[in-house]
């Protein structure tokens, strides 16, 4: 089965697509490069460098003979989202219909997508489930829960069938492939990027959440066990299953309880100062994945945080500036 997957030289979208080889699918990639890496595309693939907001790209690629597609291809910093909307939506949402415009003419049904816990926005509950009110606080979030929407109506129109993904925080490495956003805004490669050269700012937003350490809680979800239930959920489609999917550790950690687990992982002190509280960051985001476990069979095999961050770390050990350019 022929697999095209968006956004494939990216952090998450390399490992799924490690994990869809391993399994035997032929996997294609179009990126154009703007956050990934050429060096995270395995050289078993196919690599298309393009915009999937380009639909005469896209039109020949969507016609040889793709049966699925995983769709990653995004922005995904919260803060920018807020200062260039526009921009968010042309990518997010623009590139989106663009890629299903094109499915739908190549006859393609089966449409995997990465959603965000961001849909949820500051959740009246813990842990969080699917029918807790999607209320999202900023435009990155906005675009997410209206691709989800857009995908219903799909469904609806032409028998789309599509899973959307909502993933906590993705965190950790294959032995491949590793996290390196440019600039990075995720707290584990920070906390390496501090371990790795101690002059670097790291900064708690704040100790004096109602949490047992006073900092925010958070859910880190393995990227290899989010590259298994992508597989799963390509399994599922092809039943003509459609939904939405929370896939969350299960529980959450402090970022004090991160950076004490970083510390002995790399067994080094890691160098930080309590900075004021954000705006806008809740006290506790944990997902509940009951759903995910229960309809797709998944299981996640790595939820201990150490873990984690154990694989995380050697893969920045092999790679201390990033993919090489
Ligand atoms: N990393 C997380 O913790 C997390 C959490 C929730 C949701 N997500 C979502 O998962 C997906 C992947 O996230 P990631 O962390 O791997 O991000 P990433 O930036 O590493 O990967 C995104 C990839 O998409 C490519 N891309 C962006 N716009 C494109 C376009 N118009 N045409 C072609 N390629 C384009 C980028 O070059 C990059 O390789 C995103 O949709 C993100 O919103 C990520």
């Amino acid at each position: 089965m022929k697999i095209l997957v968006t956004g494939g030289a990216g952090y998450i979208g390399s490992v799924v697509s490690e994990s869809l080889l391993d399994k035997g699918y032929q996997v294609i990639v179009i990126d154009n490069l703007s956050t990934g890496h050429r060096q995270a595309v395995d050289t078993r693939i196919t690599f298309h460098q393009g915009d999937i907001t380009d639909r005469e790209f896209l039109r020949p690629i969507l016609r040889s003979g793709v049966e699925a597609v995983c769709h990653f291809a995004a922005y995904s910093q919260v803060g920018e989202s807020m200062v260039e909307p526009l921009k968010y939506y042309r990518n997010n949402v623009g590139g989106a219909i663009s890629l299903l415009e094109e499915m739908r003419d190549a006859g393609i049904r089966h449409f995997l997508f990465s959603s965000s816990a961001a849909v949820y926005g500051e959740p009246e509950e813990v842990p969080i489930t699917e029918e807790s009110r999607l209320n999202p606080v900023n435009a990155y979030g906005n675009t997410k829960w209206t691709i989800e929407k857009i995908l219903e109506d799909c469904r609806e129109g032409w028998a789309l069938n599509s899973l959307a993904l909502r993933y906590f925080n993705a965190a950790g490495a294959s032995a491949l492939h590793g996290e390196d956003h440019r600039p990075e805004t995720h707290l584990i490669p920070l906390i390496l990027d501090a371990a790795l050269s101690p002059g670097r700012d790291l900064v708690v937003y704040g100790d004096d959440y109602p949490t047992p350490d006073g900092t925010c809680v958070r859910d880190y979800i393995h990227v290899k066990d989010l590259a298994t239930a992508h597989v799963l959920g390509l399994e599922k489609l092809r039943d003509g299953y459609a939904g939405s999917l929370n896939l969350g550790n299960g529980r959450g950690f402090s970022v004090m309880e991160v950076i004490q687990s970083a510390g002995e992982v790399t067994g080094q002190d890691i160098p930080h100062r309590i900075g004021k509280r954000r705006a806008g960051d809740p006290a506790v985001l944990v997902a509940s994945s009951r759903k995910a476990e229960a309809e797709l069979g998944w299981k996640r095999i790595f939820p201990d945080v150490g873990k984690i961050i154990e694989d995380a770390w050697n893969w920045r050990k092999k790679f201390p500036r990033g993919y090489p350019d």
